[in-house]
């Protein structure tokens, strides 16, 4: 029966992380996939997550299934860090998921049900994944403008223009913060416009949070989330905790749907029903170590602490790649990477400079030109300035 199937090509951040893995090497530097790395080039388990698995570990007594939706507490520690009191808990029905792949997968489906016809709109350069969990679910999908590529910045004019092409009932895919790939974030204002023009319009926004606490702060990143689940009627998210918590093979995600409270019921029975027909009831370890670390106040600003590092490492390195760029090429072109935010910037590199940063300069990073800020050290941050100075002389 299998005689007709031939194998998916597999995304760019996969092919790469194998690329990398192959490669032997011994100055190669990876700014492929999105994991945080510490200027030895490790991802070391949390401090707090440590002490929240002993503590688990030492009193956990079962288990035994929780409910489809997860554990509770875990809920709603994630109902407070995403949405932060912004609406009442009658309005929000939620599950956790393995990841914030399957939470995306997830929201896909339950807008599959609800309205097959809808139109995801999606930001024109995004996380490679979305488009393909979208066509899985079987909906359709379409670009809107996002990144100014001259300017680094937020082709506000493009975006505006085509969130006013929307219509009534589509569904708008947006980063919460930190923009995958482009580092590129929305300004309060925008948030406020952006939040008018889609209530105006009936266009439901679908928030992608993958790396709150990366951006600015734990709220700070969530403001526009948070505006816009108090301002419109119903509001789509995903969430991860891989990156906040350096939790990603334990796969910590959560689906939300915030709605009128008459729906709140009708919407977490849907979702529970998805997740039974899927993967049934979530993994439970690394959620509760979420609850554990948020729920006890010294575990949490342990942790707050730990993630502010974790940013300020990124920020430090996003000045100093391009401040080396500036230096190496004498130009400023390449400012943008030290206002954006996040883990990523999008280079303004062709596939084929790219590759032969690969070839000749071990350098990894996906070929439309993204690089995972946080794989840098001073030493990567170096090569890879005078790298990018040669393949542009080469131009
Ligand atoms: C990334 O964008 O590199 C990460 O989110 C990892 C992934 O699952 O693709």
């Amino acid at each position: 029966m299998f005689e007709t199937l031939s194998a998916p090509k597999l995304d760019g951040i996969i092919a790469l992380m194998q690329a990398f893995a192959d490669d032997p090497r011994e100055n190669k530097v990876d700014l492929g996939v999105g994991v945080y790395r510490d200027a030895a080039g490790r991802t070391p388990v949390m401090r707090a997550v440590k002490a929240a698995e002993a503590r688990i570990i030492e009193e956990q007594e079962t288990k035994s299934y929780l409910s489809l939706a997860g554990d509770r507490a875990f809920l709603e520690v994630m109902e407070s860090l995403l949405l932060g009191g912004a609406v009442p808990s009658a309005r929000v029905a939620a599950v956790g998921t393995p990841g914030g792949t399957a939470a995306v997968r997830q929201i896909c489906e339950l807008i599959k049900r609800a309205r097959p016809e809808a139109t995801i709109w999606v930001s024109a350069q995004t996380w490679p994944n979305h488009l393909p969990l979208i066509a899985a679910a079987g909906l359709h999908s379409q670009p809107y403008r996002y990144l100014d590529r001259e300017s680094g910045a937020l082709d506000r004019e493009g975006f505006f223009a085509d969130l006013g092409q929307m219509a009534t009932g589509d569904v708008v895919l947006l980063h919460g913060c930190c923009h995958n790939p482009t580092g590129v974030d929305l300004g309060l204002q925008d948030w406020a416009e952006t939040a008018a023009l889609l209530e105006r319009r009936g266009v439901v926004p679908f928030v992608d949070m993958a790396y709150q606490g990366f951006g600015e702060s734990l709220d700070a990143d969530a403001g526009g989330l948070r505006h816009l689940s108090a301002r419109l009627p119903e509001i789509l998210v995903a969430a991860s905790c891989s990156k906040n918590f350096g939790l990603y093979r334990e796969r910590v995600g959560i689906a939300m749907a915030v709605v009128e409270p008459a729906l709140r019921d009708t919407l977490a029975g849907t979702l529970a029903g998805l997740s039974r027909q899927s993967f049934a009831f979530p993994p439970d370890h690394g959620g509760r170590v979420v609850s554990t670390i948020l729920r006890d106040t010294k575990l949490r600003n342990g942790w707050q602490s730990e993630l502010d590092e974790m940013r300020m490492r990124v920020v430090e390195n996003r000045r100093a790649l391009s401040a080396a760029i500036q230096n190496e090429t004498g130009s400023d072109r390449f400012g943008f990477i030290a206002a954006q935010h996040g883990m990523f910037s999008l280079l303004p590199l062709e596939p084929a400079e790219v590759e032969t940063l690969r070839k000749n300069h071990a350098i990894y990073m996906l070929g439309d030109g993204r690089v995972n800020m946080a794989g840098l050290n001073a030493a990567a941050i170096e090569r890879t300035a005078r790298a990018i100075a040669d393949v542009l002389r080469a131009r």
